[in-house]
């Protein structure tokens, strides 16, 4: 089974998400979301998300094309997630391209996949409260 594996912190969910995992999922058999939690995100993200941790989690297991979230807690876990989990692909939005290219020393397959563009959490939360909508 050819495992893959993605991050973030998917807060406010949207079609920009959808996007991003189902393509993921097209790259394997098995899908795995390593999800920001409240704490990483405040401490080393600097986002104060809506939504919390188990919230964030909760809709990320009713996506179809997610199998299993983990807890994202340091920059670092990636690495040991890779071996433990048995991972065969990382992936990841092209916004951080060339970030994460060490991984390939672990013999994982490093994916940047294009962004959906004109949507983002954090321009759901502006456009919302200046009472602006999506066209
Ligand atoms: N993503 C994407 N297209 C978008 C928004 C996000 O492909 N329009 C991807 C990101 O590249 C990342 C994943 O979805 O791989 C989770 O991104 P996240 O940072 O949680 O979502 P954003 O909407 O970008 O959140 P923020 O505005 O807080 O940065």
């Amino acid at each position: 089974m050819r495992k893959v594996i993605t991050y973030g912190t998917f807060d406010l969910f949207h079609y920009g998400h959808v996007h991003l995992l189902r393509r993921a999922k097209e790259l394997g058999d098995f899908l795995i979301v390593a999800l920001s939690t409240d704490e990483f995100n405040e401490k080393e993200k600097g986002k104060h998300t809506y939504f919390t941790y188990e919230q964030r989690k909760l809709i990320l297991e009713a996506i179809k094309y997610v199998d299993l979230v983990i807890p994202e807690e340091t920059w670092e876990q990636k690495s040991n997630d890779v071996k433990k989990y048995g991972v065969s692909c990382f992936v990841i939005g092209d916004d951080w391209r060339g970030k994460f290219d060490f991984l390939k020393e672990d013999g994982c397959d490093v994916v940047y996949l294009e962004r959906t563009p004109e949507v983002s959490s954090s321009a759901i939360k502006t456009d919302y409260a200046l009472g602006e909508r999506k066209a």
